[in-house]
């Protein structure tokens, strides 16, 4: 099922631990999802390309989390520089716009660990008349998965998942999702340890769907839910296979 490595660097990573999980542009509405379901148990780190704006939200969301989680929170949501923060984080989440990728991830490339796991929730998508498009169909470009791989040396550490799960919902942490996300990735450590992630999202299920280069199929859907949302007035829905 996997394409296996055997030059794989990465350790298998004791998910019962805690990880330093780093958001890159967790400013927006994604990040702050990501960061109020993971920091129940681990450490967050909000990414900006302003400091002070990272810190001031990071304030914000860990007041909204310690009034949910109370005592039984055992992690942390700090803020920093994208840059800055990246250098020892586990995992680095990607949640920026897709125009940003290759900027961005150029400059992450020289500052991450080198067993850092890196995961793309990034839609290329564009409204035009007709509804929401896929930018890579339409304009002929890569999907966010390949050229996220692109800018990083080992493209066994890059994961793509959580494309069509609404920023709206996962905010809820008093609500499970009851969704399936689809994972795309080149290799199964990698992949072991983000569902160990999805499985602390309450009613989120990981389905594997296949390596990195299948990374549109899963981009692809974003756009396809919010033109059937809009025209048959449902809101923020997910998929989940029956
Ligand atoms: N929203 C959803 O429901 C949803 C669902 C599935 C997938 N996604 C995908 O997840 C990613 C994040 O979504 P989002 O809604 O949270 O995005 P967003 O609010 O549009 O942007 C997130 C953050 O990216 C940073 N950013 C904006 N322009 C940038 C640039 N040119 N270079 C570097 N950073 C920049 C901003 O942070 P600073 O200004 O603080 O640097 C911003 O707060 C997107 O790629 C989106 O396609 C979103």
């Amino acid at each position: 099922m996997f394409q296996t490595n055997i030059f794989n660097t990465i350790p298998k990573q004791n998910t019962d631990n805690k990880m330093k999980i780093g958001i890159i542009g967790g400013t927006g509405g994604m990040g702050e999802g990501f960061a109020l379901r993971w920091c129940k148990k681990h450490d967050i780190v909000i990414g900006s390309r302003d400091k002070n704006r990272a810190s001031d939200v990071a304030n914000n969301y860990t007041k909204t989390a310690r009034d949910y989680y109370g005592e039984s929170m055992k992690g942390s949501i700090t803020g920093d520089n994208n840059f800055d923060l990246a250098q020892d984080c586990d995992v680095l989440f990607l949640s920026i716009p897709y125009e940003s990728i290759n900027e961005t991830c150029n400059r992450l490339a020289g500052q991450i660990k080198e067993n850092c796991i890196i995961v793309c929730p990034i839609v290329p998508m564009t409204r035009e008349e007709k509804g929401f498009t896929y930018i890579c169909f339409e304009h002929g470009k890569e999907s966010a998965g390949e050229l996220v791989a692109k800018n990083f040396k080992n493209r066994s550490n890059i994961v793509s998942a959580f494309h069509t799960i609404s920023e709206v919902k996962l905010k809820k942490i008093d609500h499970g999702l009851d969704a399936d996300t689809f994972v795309c990735g080149d290799d199964e450590n990698t992949i072991k340890v983000i569902n160990e992630l999805i499985a602390e999202i309450t009613g989120l299920r990981s389905i594997y769907l296949g390596p990195l280069t299948l990374s549109y199929q899963a981009e692809v859907l974003t756009p396809m839910l919010l033109n059937s949302a809009k025209r048959n007035k449902m809101k923020h829905p997910a998929i989940k296979l029956v």
